[in-house]
């Protein structure tokens, strides 16, 4: 079987056949080759027609896992840096990501506060003995009681004492159709977070539609708990309709005025977003500070098996080979309640 080494696409097509031979996983890429050709199809035509239907159900999901997801979770974890989300203090509670689809977000999340955490080293204490201040081995204390460098009493704190927990509320319009896919995405990302110290286990799921005012008004109670509000890729889903625009405009600015101060609320989209986040960088400015932000984000290239068996290579269209890098567009509003803060810049 091809190695296809811990890179985010060899998780990503792992997580989509369990155990697969070379033959196997040829025929399974071959096989999604249309589903990837119908994503593209939709979202090239996406921001430009009026009505959208985006399925994400099948084997189209998975497409969009191998094709999408790697570079969508480095787009998330740019979003959050430049959000400095990681010095936010206190660390962010509950986090809700809306139009979370398989949840690349929660990834980066996950990479995000794990690189922060402290990782003590397989059987050494994170923290110091109070009595000699240096840091005793975990098997001696649980077996003696004592510190393993003085041997002064010293009882071991339970395992989840220093944890950061981060509760996850997720938003979509269509959350089933995802199930099997983000499913197997967010137990890769609890899992490595945990190993971090990091507890993202707790996961909450709800069907929002960032069209309708009654859904925001809906979930009111949850947005105003929460800490972030990441809204990552959907613009494309949208279409060019005006009237839709802006009743999602409209709808982000009250998801916006119901989250507290001291939150964050963050917009992380594709090229073509500039334009509306343009719009509502007038319409959040009352509600806190707004920022800006259009970068290139770079990726792992996919490797040589799956450019070979399930990119397309064309010449001359960027639009359909495989890329290492795309650009995104960021907004952040960091929310306060004086309603005289304004722009900072670009
Ligand atoms: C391109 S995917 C982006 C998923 C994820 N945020 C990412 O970056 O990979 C767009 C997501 O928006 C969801 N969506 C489409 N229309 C929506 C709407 N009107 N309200 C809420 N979510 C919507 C889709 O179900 C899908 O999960």
């Amino acid at each position: 079987m091809t190695d296809l080494g811990s890179t985010p696409y060899g998780q990503a097509l792992r997580s989509t056949s369990a155990r697969v031979t070379d033959d196997d996983v040829t025929q399974a890429l071959q096989g999604l080759q249309p589903s990837l050709h119908a994503l593209r199809q939709g979202f090239n035509d996406g921001a430009r027609s009026s009505s959208v239907s985006s399925d994400y159900s099948g084997k189209i999901a998975e497409a969009y896992l191998i094709a999408y997801v790697p570079g969508f979770i480095k787009q998330a974890e740019t979003a959050f840096k430049l959000a400095e989300l990681r010095a936010q203090s206190p660390p962010p509670k509950r986090v809700g990501v809306f139009c979370c689809g398989p949840c690349p977000e929660v990834v980066a999340l996950g990479e995000l506060f794990s690189g922060s955490q402290s990782r003590p080293s397989r059987d050494r204490l994170g923290t110091a003995c109070p009595a000699c201040f240096l840091s005793p081995k975990v098997s001696v204390a649980k077996e003696t009681g004592e510190c393993s460098e003085c041997g002064a009493p010293l009882q071991i704190p339970p395992r989840n004492e220093s944890e950061l927990r981060i509760q996850l509320e997720l938003f979509d319009l269509s959350p089933q159709s995802w199930k099997p896919i983000r499913d197997e995405v967010l137990r890769i990302a609890i899992g490595n977070a945990k190993r971090a110290s990091v507890d993202l286990s707790c996961v909450s799921l709800h069907e929002f539609d960032i069209r309708d005012p009654e859904s925001v008004e809906r979930h009111s109670g949850v947005v105003a708990d929460l800490d972030v509000a990441i809204f990552q890729n959907f613009q494309n889903e949208l279409g060019n309709a005006r009237e839709v625009r802006s009743a999602v405009h409209s709808n982000l600015e009250s998801v916006a005025r119901l989250l507290r101060p001291g939150s964050k609320m963050i917009l992380s989209d594709l090229w073509h977003a500039m334009a509306d986040h343009s719009r509502l960088t007038t319409l959040l400015s009352g509600l806190g500070a707004v920022q800006r932000w259009n970068q290139t984000v770079t990726h792992p290239m996919p490797n040589l098996f799956l450019r070979d068996h399930f990119f397309f290579q064309t010449p001359n269209c960027q639009k359909t080979n495989p890329r290492g890098s795309h650009t995104a567009n960021f907004l952040l509003l960091n929310r306060t309640d004086d309603a005289s803060s304004g722009q900072e810049g670009c």
